[in-house]
C-alpha cells in the first residue's frame, strides 16, 4: 500500500518508489512531521518530533500535554501556522475577522483513495488511470475561527515522487484574509544540507547555484508576476556530500507560473524547514464565509542517486503525468522560425522563400514570429490589435498559408496574448483594461502594458480575436510569448480587500485562456516563451509541451542554460534551435540543439551548398535520435558547473540497448589525458561505437571510459558517439 494509516499509533506512511514520508497525529490532534527520505519499512520514529529538552521560559507549551519536551517552538510540524507558539516561518497565515493571525490547524479526519484530484483552475499532474497514484486528504481545522484546511498528498506509485497542495475553506460565518498559503512544508531535523537553485536573467536563464544551508532563512522567489528569468520555481535540498550520481537529493518544483517562494529556514536548534508556494510578499486572498481557495501544487522528488537520479525521476514524471494532449507522446514537427533572421522586417514573399528552402532540407514547419498584425514593424505598437497585416503578407492570411502549405510545409504563428501596446487601438479604446493602480503612473516596458486578466471581459475579448484567426486559418502551432513583468498590480474591477489577489487572478486568467485554446484546438501545438525562458515552469508545461529555453542561441552559452534546465525539465520540452550565432560551427550548434526540441532560427537563403549538406545530415540525425533523446534517461557526465572547459552528456534508452554521447569543448582544456567514464549502460552488454565500429562492454565504457585524445580540443569543437548493442 503506497499510503497506509496505523490507526492505533495514528501514523500515516506514504511510500513512493524511492522514499517514505511519515506523519503522526500527536496528542491534542497536532499533526507532526516525522520523516521524509529514503524508503524505510517501519515507523518507529516517535522521538523524532522532540528536537530539544524543554526550557519553558523560551519555548511555549500546550497546557494539555504532559510531555514537557513537546513545544510548537521546536517540533517538526506538517503544516505550521502563525502566532501560536511556532516562531519559524509559517506555512499558513490568515487574518481573521477580529484582525489577528493566531491560527492553530489540528487534525479532524482523513481519507485515502486511489487516483488524484484536480485543482480547480490550476494545472497539476494527472494520472492516466487511478492505479498510477494514491491520495491522502487530511482535514484540519482551527477550533476558534472555524477556518479549515485540507492537506492533499498524492503518491505516484512508480516514481520517487509525490505532490502536495492545500485547500483553505472559510467554514466560519465571518470573512477572513489569507496572507500566506504555502503548498508544501517539510521539516527536517537536520541542517546538513546544501540548497540548489536556478538563477538567471534574460539570455542566461536557469544557472546552477549551490550553497550550504546556514542558520538563517535563505531562498529564492519572484514577485514579477511570472515565475521569471531571475529565479526558477525549482529548488533542491541535497546532502553536503551529494554528487551528480550519489547521495540524498530532494527536488521541489511548483506547478505555477506566477510569484513563488522556495526557502529553507534553519532554526537555532539546527532543524530545517523547507517551504514552497506562492510568494506571500505579493499575495492575499479574501474569503467570505463558505468560500474556498486552492494553492498550486508542489512536486516533491527524492532520490538517493544524487542530482542525476532526481532529474531522471522528474523527467519521466513530467513526460507521463504533466504534459497533456496530442503532442505529449507523438513526434513534434521540426520547425524553422524567422525571428532571429528577420525580426519584424519581413514580407509574405520573403517567408515563402524560407519555406521553399526549408522544404529542400527536410524541415516540417515555418513559424511566423512577431510582426504580422496591426501596424507592427517594431516593438512600439499594435499588441492587442490582432488583425492580420495583409499588406505585409501580400494578401489574406489564408492565401499566405496556402502558399506555405502548397510546399508541404506546416504553418505556425506568434502571439503575445496578455499584452497591450501603448500605441494600439485596444489601449486607446480601453485604457483601463491593463493592470494598474488608478491615479498612479503606469510603468511601461517594451512600450507595453499587461492586460488585466482578472477581468472576464478582457480575457474574452482577446480570446475571441485569437479564436477567429486560428479557427479561420490552417494554423498548426502557436508560439505564446510574454515579454514584461507586472508592476502597479491593481485592478479597478476589484474591491480594496481583493487588490492583493490581482497577481494570482492574472495567472488564473492566463491558465483559463491556455485551457480554452488547447481544448478548442486539440491538434494545435502550443509552445510558450517569455523573452526567452522567463516562464519556464511546470504550470506552463501543463498547457504547452515545449517552452523556448532562451533568446540566447549561442551554443556555448546554451550549454549552461540546458544543463540548468535539465535539473528538472526533460529534453522534450526544451525549445532549442540552430541559429546564425558564430562562436561555433554548424556541427556544434546542431549537437547542442539536439538535446532540446531542435529546429532552426536563421535565414535559410544564406545557406551555402556545404551548409545544406550538413543540415540535411542534422535533420536525419534529428529523426534517428528522436526517441532516444525524448524518452531516454539523461546522464550529465561533465557539467559546466564542475568543469567550465569541457562538458559531456548522454542519453541511454530505457532498455539500455542504445546510447548517444555528446561532448563539447567550451574553452580549450588543460587536460590532455582525459578519459570520460560513461554511465547508465548495462555492464554486461556489449556496445558498438557506430562511427568506428569498435566494440566495448558496458563495464569497460563505464569504468575505463573512452579516451578523448582522439577528438579535437579546440574552443567550440564537439563530437557525439552513438552506441548500440551487438
Ligand atoms: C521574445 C522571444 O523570446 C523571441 O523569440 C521573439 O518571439 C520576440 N519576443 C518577438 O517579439
Amino acid at each position: 500500500m503506497p499510503i497506509s494509516f496505523d490507526s492505533e499509533r495514528k501514523i500515516f506512511k506514504l511510500d513512493t518508489a524511492t522514499s517514505s514520508y511519515i506523519i503522526e497525529i500527536y496528542e491534542q490532534n497536532y499533526l507532526i512531521h516525522l520523516y521524509y527520505g529514503a524508503k524505510i519499512p517501519d515507523t518507529n520514529l516517535k522521538n523524532h518530533k522532540f528536537l530539544m529538552n524543554w526550557f519553558g521560559s523560551v519555548s511555549p507549551q500546550n497546557i494539555n500535554i504532559e510531555d514537557r519536551r513537546f513545544s510548537p517552538d521546536v517540533c517538526t510540524f506538517e503544516y505550521p501556522c502563525e502566532g501560536t507558539g511556532d516562531f519559524r516561518s509559517s506555512a499558513f497565515s490568515i487574518r481573521n475577522a477580529d484582525g489577528n493571525n493566531a491560527t492553530d490547524l489540528r487534525y479532524v479526519s482523513h481519507k485515502i483513495y486511489p487516483g488524484k484530484p484536480r485543482i480547480d483552475g490550476l494545472p497539476s499532474l494527472h494520472v492516466n488511470t487511478d492505479s498510477d497514484a494514491d491520495t491522502l486528504e487530511i482535514l484540519t481545522e482551527d477550533a476558534v475561527t472555524g477556518i479549515r484546511a485540507i492537506l492533499y498528498y498524492t503518491v505516484f506509485n512508480n516514481y520517487g515522487a509525490m505532490t502536495r497542495f492545500v485547500k483553505v475553506i472559510n467554514a466560519s460565518d465571518r470573512p477572513a484574509d489569507i496572507e500566506r498559503v504555502f503548498s508544501s512544508c517539510v521539516d527536517f531535523n537536520t541542517n546538513e544540507f546544501d540548497m540548489i537553485t536556478l538563477y538567471g536573467d534574460w539570455l542566461k536563464e536557469r544557472t546552477f547555484e549551490r550553497a550550504p544551508l546556514g542558520r538563517k532563512k535563505q531562498g529564492v522567489s519572484s514577485k514579477r508576476g511570472s515565475s521569471s528569468h531571475a529565479q526558477n520555481p525549482f529548488g533542491a535540498i541535497v546532502g553536503r556530500n551529494t554528487t551528480e550520481e550519489n547521495g540524498d537529493a530532494y527536488g521541489f518544483n511548483l506547478v505555477y507560473s506566477g510569484n513563488f517562494e522556495f526557502s529553507a529556514e534553519v532554526d537555532a536548534h539546527g532543524a530545517s524547514r523547507v517551504l514552497m508556494g506562492i510568494n506571500p510578499d505579493a499575495f492575499g486572498w479574501h474569503l467570505e464565509p463558505g468560500e474556498e481557495f486552492s494553492s498550486p501544487e508542489t512536486v516533491m522528488v527524492y532520490s538517493s542517486d544524487g542530482l542525476g537520479g532526481m532529474s531522471r525521476i522528474f523527467h519521466r514524471l513530467y513526460t507521463n503525468h504533466l504534459i497533456r494532449g496530442k503532442w505529449a507522446h507523438i513526434k513534434r514537427p521540426l520547425l524553422i522560425n524567422n525571428w532571429e533572421a528577420t525580426g519584424m522586417d519581413f514580407t509574405g514573399d520573403k517567408l515563402v522563400t524560407f519555406a521553399e528552402r526549408a522544404k529542400e532540407i527536410g524541415i516540417d514547419m515555418l513559424v511566423m514570429d512577431d510582426g504580422w498584425f496591426g501596424k507592427r514593424d517594431d516593438d512600439t505598437s499594435s499588441l492587442g490589435d490582432w488583425q492580420v497585416n495583409e499588406e505585409k503578407l501580400g494578401g489574406p492570411l489564408k492565401d499566405f498559408i496556402a502558399r506555405i502549405n502548397a510546399l508541404g510545409i506546416k504553418f505556425g504563428i506568434w502571439y503575445e496574448p496578455e499584452m497591450v501596446s501603448h500605441d494600439s487601438n485596444l489601449y486607446r479604446e480601453h485604457p483601463d483594461w491593463c493592470i494598474h493602480v488608478p491615479g498612479r503612473e503606469k510603468s511601461i516596458a517594451r512600450q507595453q502594458y499587461v492586460l488585466d486578466w482578472s477581468r472576464k471581459e478582457v480575457r474574452d475579448y482577446i480570446y475571441e480575436m485569437m479564436k477567429k484567426v486560428i479557427g479561420e486559418n490552417k494554423i498548426d502551432y502557436v508560439k505564446w510569448d510574454y515579454n514584461r513583468c507586472i508592476t502597479e498590480a491593481g485592478s479597478p474591477a476589484l474591491p480594496p480587500e481583493r487588490q492583493k489577489e490581482v497577481f494570482h487572478r492574472f495567472i488564473l486568467g492566463t491558465y483559463e485562456i491556455m485551457d480554452r485554446l488547447t481544448v478548442d484546438f486539440p491538434d494545435l501545438l502550443l509552445e510558450n516563451c517569455s523573452s526567452g525562458g522567463g516562464r519556464f515552469d511546470p504550470g506552463t508545461l501543463y498547457f504547452s509541451p515545449q517552452i523556448w529555453c532562451s533568446d540566447n542561441t549561442d551554443p556555448i552559452d546554451r550549454i549552461d542554460i540546458q544543463f540548468g534546465t535539465s535539473l528538472c525539465y526533460p529534453a522534450s520540452v526544451m525549445g532549442a534551435h540552430v541559429s546564425a550565432s558564430t562562436r561555433a560551427g554548424f556541427e556544434t550548434k546542431g549537437n547542442v540543439a539536439l538535446w532540446g526540441t531542435f529546429g532552426y532560427e536563421l535565414d535559410p537563403n544564406t545557406f551555402t551548398p556545404d551548409d545544406i549538406e550538413l543540415i540535411k545530415e542534422q535533420v536525419s540525425e534529428y529523426h534517428k535520435y528522436y526517441d532516444l533523446i525524448r524518452s531516454g534517461d539523461l546522464y550529465r557526465l561533465i557539467s559546466p558547473w564542475e568543469n567550465d572547459r569541457r562538458v559531456a552528456w548522454m542519453f541511454v534508452s530505457e532498455d539500455k540497448e542504445e546510447a548517444l554521447l555528446t561532448s563539447v569543448v567550451m574553452r580549450k582544456p588543460h587536460d590532455n589525458a582525459f578519459f570520460l567514464r560513461l554511465r547508465g549502460l548495462d555492464p554486461e552488454k556489449y556496445y558498438v561505437d557506430d562511427t568506428s565500429g569498435e566494440v566495448y562492454s558496458g563495464a569497460l565504457l563505464m569504468n575505463a571510459g573512452i579516451s578523448l585524445t582522439n577528438y579535437s580540443n579546440n574552443d567550440g569543437d564537439s563530437f557525439k558517439i552513438y552506441f548500440h548493442t551487438l
